[in-house]
């Protein structure tokens, strides 16, 4: 926790900022997390104050701390196998029903470090043989994404991985890499990372999906915010294909272009 201290008017300047950059709405509660998180780059830089270390954000002369504040407050947590409905779902109902011969193509909207997206890859290596599939994960943050690129994890992150996809797909680091383990190249190979925020338009560059997973980040937005984010994704998801939220979250209000087949799970018609 810094021993820096924040004025109110110091807290809006850098609420107004990331709701601007990032569409995330922190609240007044949220005041000691912002110092906690951003009271080292006051001391990083040396800086007096949070009006200080704003107005160097605001002058560009450090084009790169912009980025480095985003990362800083971007809420993380993930873990594989979260939620693990929907991967049944995935099993049951997308898998058996995929298009012939066309790759199952799944975006994992707000990757984080990749638990995500690796638990998907875990699933349709095992469920789909050697029928073609392939995953994007993005973020926003770029801290999470190195991350997730180098698909390499702590052994005590393997709590949900069932015991089988552990054997099958997690190598076991040994000497100075112990208590460690590195998701299987040929899964690696078919899931590709990159930075995007979801408040812009999404380049068609990345192509159409089946699956989009948006779990867990609409949480930090308000309702014009998700209308937004699910306004910028829909185009890439294929009729047909399925929207899946975290389960603490709805879309309900948000849209009206989308079937519930169940809570948290939405199809496209
Ligand atoms: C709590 S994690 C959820 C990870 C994973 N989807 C899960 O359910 O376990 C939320 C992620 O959303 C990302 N995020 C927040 N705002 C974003 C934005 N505007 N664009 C893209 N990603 C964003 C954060 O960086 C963070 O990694």
């Amino acid at each position: 926790m810094s021993d820096a201290r924040i004025t109110d008017q110091e807290f809006a300047l850098f609420q107004r900022l990331i709701y601007k950059l990032a569409g995330i709405s922190l609240n007044d509660t949220k005041k000691d997390l912002l110092v906690g998180r951003l009271g080292k780059r006051l001391r990083h830089f040396q800086l007096p104050s949070f009006a200080s270390y704003y107005r160097m954000l605001a002058t560009g002369d450090h084009p790169n701390e912009v980025q480095v504040m985003v990362d800083l407050l971007t809420t993380n947590e993930t873990y594989f196998f979260r939620e693990p409905n929907h991967f049944e779902f995935l099993r049951a109902e997308v898998v058996p029903r995929r298009r012939n011969g066309a790759p199952l193509r799944v975006w994992s909207a707000a990757s984080s470090s990749g638990e995500e997206a690796y638990s998907i890859a875990m699933l349709l290596a095992d469920t789909l043989g050697d029928a073609p599939w392939e995953i994007v994960g993005s973020d926003i943050c770029t801290r999470v994404l190195a991350r997730a690129v180098t698909g390499h994890y702590g052994l005590a992150r393997t709590e949900g991985i069932p015991p089988d996809y552990m054997r099958k797909y997690c190598l076991k680091g040994v000497r100075s890499q112990a208590g460690t383990f590195l998701i299987a190249p040929e899964l690696r190979q078919r899931t590709r990372f990159f930075q995007l925020n979801l408040m812009q338009p999404v380049d068609t560059v990345i192509g159409d999906f089946d699956v989009v997973f948006l779990r867990n980040v609409m949480i930090y937005f308000d309702p014009p915010t998700k209308a937004r984010v699910v306004h910028n994704l829909l185009p890439r998801l294929r009729p047909g294909g399925h929207l899946i939220i975290g389960h603490s979250e709805t879309l309900n209000g948000i849209t009206d272009r989308l079937i519930t087949v169940r809570p948290t799970i939405y199809r496209k018609p």
